[in-house]
């Protein structure tokens, strides 16, 4: 390719907005733990934590918010954008748009981040994404595991165009837009529309909580990358973004999983450092947990030291094979000893995670729910991904 040519494909890259950097960061709520909110200090020290934590395989300087605005206010932008101003931390922002028939708050609070901060803000802003596992919600097993309301993709794709109509105009109408959602929503033929209004892909991905599919933790590779490639064959060559994974260092046992700091440190080698840090954009789950419902805790140091838990750095070699799409037979996986849907160990307490979703108006703490209402999802999802394990046994088995 001729230079001008290769410069104008770069071009064309980065006027479609869509970034080819592969970002490190964690995801943050609006609220802690005690459900109170987060104010700048918070975000503050989160960010600077992020950014320090010794060993990393590279600097964790992004984060995903799942809302812009304050916790317990209309429309006040949230205290993380000064905090990520601050410390250069670069934004995936969001937008709260479950159970609701307007972002308007959002938009709103956006906007006056926007003239408040102006370039300082908005250089900052690496993408948006518009909602956080909505169509899980609404899914069948979602729904039978009174996941909380959600969205519909119609309502999803008409809230894409609000927000892209908001910022026309502003420095953000080039910042590429996104939805976030788990793995199985993307591979739902019905959901199609969404993709096909999205700049990327944003996916969250649990193999713990994959109960009834051999989620132990020595597993979990091949579980995440079944997962993932049903995404990548689903989604028609957008870029894909792994917005939410982790595992958990302490809580309960989840059939074959264990949450211990050898297991979730075996994860960050086998999933993170294999697989997506500098891969492919990464928001692992998480620096620190602020879902009271949940009993396991995912973060990966204790009061935001920035000393770990475990050892981040990563390994040169991995137990799991790195190429899986193809592979017609799960062999060593437990996939053939999969269960019916359904039939799962999940159940209770799922209904714990409705109560973050309650609140449908932009008020108080149903923007911070989703890292918890994600947490909340464990209970669901264990029963989802087994029918999206059941499609993806599907498509395997065409090949
Ligand atoms: C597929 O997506 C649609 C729309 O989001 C949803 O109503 C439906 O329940 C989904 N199917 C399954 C099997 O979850």
């Amino acid at each position: 390719m001729r230079p001008s040519a290769a410069l104008a494909a770069v071009a064309g890259v980065l006027a479609s907005g869509v970034s080819a950097e592969n970002y490190l960061g964690f995801n943050s709520g609006s609220t802690l733990a005690d459900r109170s909110a987060k104010f700048k200090a918070d975000f503050l020290a989160e960010f600077n934590t992020a950014q320090k934590l010794q060993g990393a395989p590279g600097k964790f300087n992004a984060v995903r918010l799942y809302t812009n605005i304050q916790a317990y206010s209309k429309d006040d932008p949230i205290q993380a954008f000064e905090a990520a101003i601050e410390t250069k931390t670069k934004i995936l922002l969001g937008i709260w748009t479950s159970g609701t028939d307007s972002i308007s708050n959002e938009l709103s609070a956006l906007k006056k981040a926007i003239t408040k901060y102006g370039k300082d803000f908005t250089d900052l802003v690496i993408g948006m994404s518009v909602g956080s596992e909505d169509l899980y919600r609404n899914s069948e097993t979602g729904v039978k595991n009174e996941a909380g309301i959600g969205a519909e993709p119609d309502v999803l794709v008409k809230f894409i165009n609000d927000y892209k109509k908001s910022v026309a105009g502003t420095a953000l109408a080039s910042v590429p837009v996104g939805h976030v959602d788990t793995w199985d929503a993307f591979v739902n033929g019905t959901n199609k529309k969404v993709i096909d209004a999205l700049d990327w892909v944003g996916v969250d991905e649990y193999p713990y909580y994959e109960s009834g599919k051999g989620n132990h933790i020595k597993n979990a590779g091949y579980l995440f990358d079944r997962a993932f490639d049903a995404v990548v064959a689903a989604v028609g060559g957008k870029p894909i973004w792994v917005t939410e994974t982790g595992w958990p260092s302490s809580g309960p046992k989840w059939d074959q999983a264990e949450a211990s700091v050898e297991n979730a440190k075996y994860y960050w080698q086998e999933i993170g450092c294999r697989k997506l840090f500098n891969k492919v954009p990464t928001f692992w789950y998480n620096l620190r947990d602020s879902n009271p419902d949940n009993k396991m805790l995912f973060q990966i140091t204790k009061d935001l030291s920035t000393k770990p838990l475990f050892d981040l750095t990563c390994p040169t070699t991995f137990d799991t094979p790195t190429t899986t799409a193809k592979s017609g037979s799960p062999s060593a996986t437990g996939f053939s000893t999969a269960s019916a849907p359904g039939s799962s160990t999940t159940g209770s307490g799922s209904g714990s995670g409705s109560g973050s979703s309650a609140s449908t108006d932009g008020t108080g703490s149903s923007e911070s729910g989703t890292p918890e209402s994600g947490a909340s999802l464990g209970m669901s999802f264990s029963t989802f991904t087994i029918s999206g394990l059941a499609v993806v046994a599907g498509v395997f088995a065409l090949f």
